[in-house]
């Protein structure tokens, strides 16, 4: 059975992969909660990041869905790595590879000025190395945050999904937020499927992939 792509579905993705057929995804590019109980200046914060075991079982399913030799490229917070990393190789997983993204401005100020945004590039079986690898230091792009809380750009995202997939390939991000994974994915000629539990981000993202959709038929991209 296919799952059919091109869509974002509004649930919580420990309910929803578990549905999935086994072995019919190319690629996972994800941005989980971070479990640091974030909140912006205007209150705004993320559902379950104080809630580790409500997604950090999502990476069990994630492997089985995975196609075999693949990747899954998943954004974390330094601060909870020890919980991560254990769920990252319960499931399977095996770390090939670690970006980091470079902030030209601090976002935060603690012992340290924080200026990096950091995935693990995450490999199911023995996936053959990029055509194309991409640096493991990459500039970073401010989103604005202007509808989500951590809105990551699509410009970071776009070389990730094009390096560690094919055109036609399925991306899938299950923590899909503002739903700028699915729109990078759609931009760079990848079908998409993504997951979201928050009504009011999946509201936003189906508005976005709308709008990426109608330049395409438009023949504007
Ligand atoms: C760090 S944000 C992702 C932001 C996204 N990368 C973007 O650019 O907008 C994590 C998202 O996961 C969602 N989330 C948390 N737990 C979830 C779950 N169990 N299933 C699906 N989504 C979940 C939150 O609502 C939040 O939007």
């Amino acid at each position: 059975m296919l799952t059919q792509t091109d869509q974002l579905i509004h649930g919580d993705c420990t309910q929803v992969l578990p549905t999935l057929p086994s072995e019919s995804i190319d690629l996972v590019v994800t941005d989980p909660p971070y479990f640091v109980r974030y909140k912006d200046r205007s209150g705004r914060s993320i559902a379950n990041d104080d809630d580790p075991g409500s997604v950090l079982g999502a990476f069990h399913d994630l492997y089985r869905i995975l196609k075999p030799d693949t990747f899954c490229i998943s954004f974390y917070g330094w601060n909870s790595i020890a919980a991560f990393f254990a769920a990252w190789q319960q499931a399977g997983f095996r770390a090939v590879g670690h970006i980091v993204w470079y902030k030209g401005y601090t976002s935060r100020r603690g012992f340290l000025n924080a200026r990096h945004e950091q995935a693990y590039v995450l490999a199911k079986g023995r996936p053959a190395k990029p055509m194309h690898p991409i640096d493991d230091v990459q500039p970073w792009e401010y989103s604005g945050n202007l509808v989500h809380p951590t809105e990551k750009a699509v410009s970071v995202l776009k070389p990730v999904i094009q390096s560690f997939s094919c055109a036609g390939d399925v991306t899938l991000d299950p923590f899909a937020g503002s739903g700028s994974t699915l729109v990078a994915a759609a931009l760079s000629g990848r079908h998409y499927l993504g997951i979201e539990l928050d009504a009011k981000y999946v509201d936003h993202a189906r508005r976005r992939l709308a709008g990426v959709e109608r330049a395409r038929t438009s023949g504007l991209i």
